[in-house]
């Protein structure tokens, strides 16, 4: 039965009865973009399979794996069951994304979305078609017509979600290590940092903080400071954030261990999974779908923040993670326990790496809760927010479809090596076409000793991940940014600068993915579906459709491949950051290195202190003076760069608030600027950019001489143009919080 029919469908839907089948095509052209006809539907209660052909080989989506950005349909398997696993492929990661995306032939795209939490894997066949074989619940399907890609995915977040606001300073550089063992350690880090003059926004701590391992406790010995070192760093401007695991230790005697006797009193855990070992040692799991378990958590989180002010959160261990199968007990010998179809699930069992498929929690058997676990954490510590007034920050290991809409993911642990740095190009790509703007992986890699080279590639590469965070293992080779040689510091330097300039652009990225369902690092294919070469680009990145990004991913290179989809790129390639501000004449980006591409690859020169970085023409971007916090550089200069088509069109704009109040666009309460060529326009109230001043504005693509140069009327004296380059730059200083016109003639 179909109900609710939309007025002029895209999709023509055919379905037949016996055997069932479903046919959805293309209302233009007739695509067929499913037909579950190809194969049997099979429908039993813990058994369910559905199969469809696919009407391209191009299929990107269903994470989270190890996995370039298209898929391999020679018979590959993914299979989505969380687990705390170290990236490695063809193995089930810490996520469940039931979505796929596929380009067809003429540059649309259509989406799927299986609402369904259960164990299951999806088999790819090279007929091509795809088979969804699940161990529970229902078919819950959605299909997004699109037209183009970029609606499918918006089409997906209106289903799922848009994505949260983070706060500004969640956008600046993170630093993390496992392994800063003190008080005096973790202040010694932040010193280094500003002694090397390196931006950092916030500090963290990994479990080293905690007494005995426990959530919600710290170190008397080590940390006795811990509250002042917090409100320290606070003083400087700078956030901290501190691991949470989602084990709560069970073992100490009544009285001696708050959280666990409050949850034991308010009857918050999962039942039925006594004993489950992590790091604390014995461990009850809390029961996050229950409401009950919410206000136990917040008001965990409360009393522990009303100690110790953290600024955000970094759920970990949330899949959840067991370091026993089961429980020290064992699990109970049932059908959930021993389904009679287990799909490809690392270790082979449901129970492996994680508690009982049967313990019962409030809405349902784990069995078929599992994959939502870290889902659910995120909604309670979202929802829970440390009774602030401000956005919660909050990244988790363990995500669901939705995840986006509460928190934010780092990809685990990832090794220090070149195959796990390219990974992380289309695994961040992903993320955000799954609503999960707010990615990034550990720069310089996690688990083992990264090199300097590595270290440089990596953090230039980072500076482009919409998280950037570096954050390192114990016992392997110290990867701050001042631990390497003057070079490479300097290179690193560079390419924070380079962020921290960007972050007004970023910034209005994320507000554009939160109103309106858009992706921050995007795939080329979302911006140009019509041109087949960018499909299954995934060693480059955009920022939103403007800002091309092509780093080294390989030992020893000097230089780097890159596709440059049709149109006018003009370079930023080696312009240190306070050069982009107002680039020096002799700094400027050259005539030579503007690229005009007729949709081709291109050798660009990438020594190691560059990373390549293209702005397309048609974009302007709103840039600020870097500092070393945003605390800092949200109120120094704003610049603009401006992009021309050769036609002398450009488009940009900036989404500017106080950058961390709850809701400020529901409310209404921001500064929305859209930036046209030589014509500014603005919309509304000003306010919120009270005493920042334009300084500069930089055109690229400006192809005969200005005679005369005008900023709100009043005649610029000192402007600079170059014939070879066609740069013009335009010293100014207007105020922000007005509107202004420049222009050239
Ligand atoms: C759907 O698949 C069946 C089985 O392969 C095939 O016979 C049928 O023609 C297909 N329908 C369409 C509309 O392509
Ligand atoms: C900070 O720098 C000093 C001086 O170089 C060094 O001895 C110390 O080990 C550094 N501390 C950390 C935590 O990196
Ligand atoms: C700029 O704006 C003025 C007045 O709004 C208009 O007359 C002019 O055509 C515009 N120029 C461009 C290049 O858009």
């Amino acid at each position: 039965r179909v109900r609710g029919r939309a007025p002029a469908p895209l999709y023509g839907l055919q379905v037949s009865q016996d055997p069932f089948g479903l046919v959805v095509c293309r209302q233009r052209g007739g695509t067929v973009l499913l037909n579950t006809t190809v194969a049997p539907l099979i429908f039993t209660d813990q058994f369910l399979q559905i199969s469809t052909s696919l009407p391209s080989h191009f299929i990107s989506g269903l994470g989270e794996r190890l996995t370039p950005l298209f898929l391999d349909t020679a018979w590959s398997r993914v299979t989505l069951w969380n687990r705390d696993m170290a990236p490695a492929p063809h193995v089930n990661l810490y996520g469940s994304h039931p979505f796929y995306l596929v380009m067809e032939d003429d540059g649309s795209a259509h989406g799927v979305f299986l609402l369904n939490s259960n164990a299951m894997d999806v088999l790819l066949q090279p007929s091509p078609a795809l088979t969804w074989r699940t161990t529970g619940g229902i078919l819950d399907f959605y299909i997004f017509l699109g037209p183009d890609p970029k609606s499918v995915v918006r089409q997906y977040l209106d289903v799922v979600g848009f994505p949260f606001m983070p706060p500004y300073w969640g956008l600046g550089f993170h630093l993390c290590r496992w392994g800063y063992s003190s008080t005096h350690i973790t202040r010694q880090v932040v010193a280094n940092m500003t002694a090397a003059r390196f931006p950092l926004d916030a500090q963290w701590n990994d479990l080293d903080y905690a007494d005995a391992r426990r959530d919600f406790t710290f170190d008397r010995n080590r940390f006795g400071d811990y509250p002042e070192m917090v409100r320290d760093f606070h003083s400087r401007g700078l956030r901290y954030i501190m691991i949470v695991d989602a084990g709560i230790s069970s073992s100490g005697p009544p009285g001696t261990y708050r959280p666990y006797d409050e949850g034991l009193r308010r009857g918050v855990c999962v039942w039925g999974a006594p004993g489950a070992p992590v790091w604390p040692g014995p461990t009850a799991f809390p029961d996050f779908t229950n409401p009950r378990t919410h206000e136990w958590w917040h008001d965990m989180v409360k009393e522990f923040h009303d100690r110790v002010p953290f600024d955000g959160m970094w759920l970990d261990m949330n899949e959840p993670s067991n370091f026993v199968e089961g429980s020290q007990d064992g699990c109970p010998n049932n059908n959930l326990e021993h389904p009679p179809y287990v799909p490809g699930v690392f270790g082979g069992r449901l129970q492996a790496g994680t508690i009982c498929a049967s313990s019962q929690q409030f809405l349902s058997s784990h069995y078929n809760l599992h994959s939502l676990y870290g889902l659910s954490e995120a909604i309670a510590s979202h929802r829970s927010a440390w009774g602030s007034c401000t956005r919660p920050f909050i990244i988790s290991r363990s995500t669901f479809a939705g995840h986006g809409r509460y928190a934010g993911h780092w990809t685990g642990d990832v090794g220090s090596d070149w195959e796990q740095l390219y990974y992380s190009i289309p695994e961040v790509l992903l993320f955000n076409l799954f609503g999960v703007p707010l990615v990034g992986a550990d720069i310089c890699g996690f688990a083992g000793s990264t090199s300097e080279e590595l270290c440089v590639r990596w953090t230039q590469l980072g500076a482009f991940y919409p998280f950037m965070r570096n954050h390192n293992d114990h016992g392997t080779r110290p990867q701050e940014p001042y631990s390497f040689s003057p070079a490479a510091q300097a290179a690193m330097r560079s390419a924070l600068h380079l962020r921290y300039s960007l972050l007004p652009f970023l910034y209005t990225l994320f507000h554009r993915a939160h109103a309106a369902g858009e992706t921050v690092a995007r795939p080329l294919f979302l911006e140009f579906p019509t041109d087949p070469n960018t499909w299954a680009v995934d060693r480059q990145l955009l920022w939103g459709g403007g800002l091309l990004v092509t780093p080294v991913l390989e030992a020893g290179q000097t230089k780097v491949r890159g596709y440059f989809p049709a149109g006018t790129w003009y370079s930023l390639a080696g312009v240190g950051a306070p050069a982009v501000l107002l680039p020096a004449p002799h700094r400027s980006p050259g005539a030579d290195s503007t690229i005009h591409s007729k949709g081709q690859w291109i050798l660009l020169p990438a020594p190691l202190d560059t990373i390549n970085v293209h702005v397309r023409a048609g974009h302007i971007l709103p840039l600020q003076e870097p500092a070393f916090s945003t605390a800092q550089s949200r109120s120094k200069a704003m610049a603009l760069l401006v992009a021309l088509t050769p036609d002398g069109f450009a488009r940009g704009e900036l989404f500017w608030d106080d950058g961390e109040s709850w809701e400020s666009f529901e409310r209404g309460d921001y500064t929305e600027i859209l930036f046209l060529a030589s014509n500014v326009s603005s919309d509304g109230e000003l306010a919120h950019l009270d005493g920042v001043l334009l300084q500069a504005v930089t055109v690229l693509g400006v192809t005969s001489p200005p005679q005369r140069v005008l900023a709100n009327g009043a005649i610029v004296r000192d402007f600079s143009y170059r014939s070879d380059t066609q740069v013009l730059r335009v010293p100014v200083s207007l105020p922000m919080w007005e509107q202004f016109v420049i222009s050239w003639s």
